[in-house]
């Protein structure tokens, strides 16, 4: 996967690509990554990039030209355009599954009171939330769905059940984990845990995934279809 991102503050980027399991993925070449700086197809000689917004009102308003040049620099004919605004279709676990199997993600990140709307209307393919709640640019946002869309990818992950048992995989929020020692503070690790009993620790941990998402995520339970063994372990 390649992926580019479109952006006035390439910088903010730096750390997200060297550090943890996304710089490990960058390093062994599960994805190439750039930024592009908006700024750099600027034709203004102070190379500004915003502009007062017709028809008045407050800030200012990204400029149609640079961000045109700069999709035009890294477009192909397979690209995914995001841009990322609160005014969005809300980001989930579905939308990141999806992405992780494109080719090529561009990335435009917003600044300032928006975009030109003519950018949004005739070049981006898909505009993207990362939830009800407004933040002061897309980068942050650009960033939450590159680490959840690179986790995806093959070989970003060590093992493959990482990703199989976690919240949101089957729909359901996961069950809760314990390591050593076997008492903390007084509090004991959950005795079927211990017990070696396989079978027993399946089941307890769907009744521990769904007993979380029915106290905590109703929303996502009438989503979803239950398994028979979910069934099974509810009916009792
Ligand atoms: N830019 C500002 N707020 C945002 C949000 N909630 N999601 C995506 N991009 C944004």
């Amino acid at each position: 996967m390649r992926i580019d991102i479109l952006t006035l503050f390439p910088e903010m980027f730096n750390s997200v690509f060297s550090e943890s399991i996304i710089g490990r993925a960058l390093k062994n070449n599960i994805f190439t990554v750039n930024c592009i700086n908006i700024r750099d197809f600027s034709e203004d000689k102070h190379k500004r990039v915003d502009d007062y917004p017709y028809g008045g009102g407050p800030g200012m308003v990204l400029k149609p030209e640079p961000v045109f040049k700069a999709i035009q620099n890294v477009r192909k004919e397979n690209s995914r355009i995001i841009f990322l605004t609160p005014k969005g279709k809300v980001y989930n676990q579905k939308i990141a599954k999806e992405l992780s199997k494109e080719e090529h993600l561009v990335l435009l990140c917003g600044h300032y009171e928006g975009i030109d709307n003519r950018i949004i209307e005739n070049y981006v393919t898909d505009e993207i939330s990362i939830g009800d709640y407004v933040l002061t640019g897309g980068e942050i946002s650009a960033m939450v769905l590159i680490d959840s869309v690179v986790r995806l990818l093959p070989g970003a992950l060590g093992k493959k059940e990482s990703y199989m048992e976690e919240s949101h995989y089957n729909g359901l929020l996961e069950y809760p984990q314990y390591t050593r020692p076997r008492e903390f503070n007084g509090h004991k690790v959950p005795d079927v845990l211990l017990s070696g009993n396989h079978k027993e620790i399946e089941k307890w941990r769907i009744y521990q995934s769904l007993k979380y998402t029915y106290l905590r995520r109703p929303d996502l339970l009438e989503k979803k279809e239950l398994t028979k063994e979910e069934e099974e372990i509810l009916s009792k």
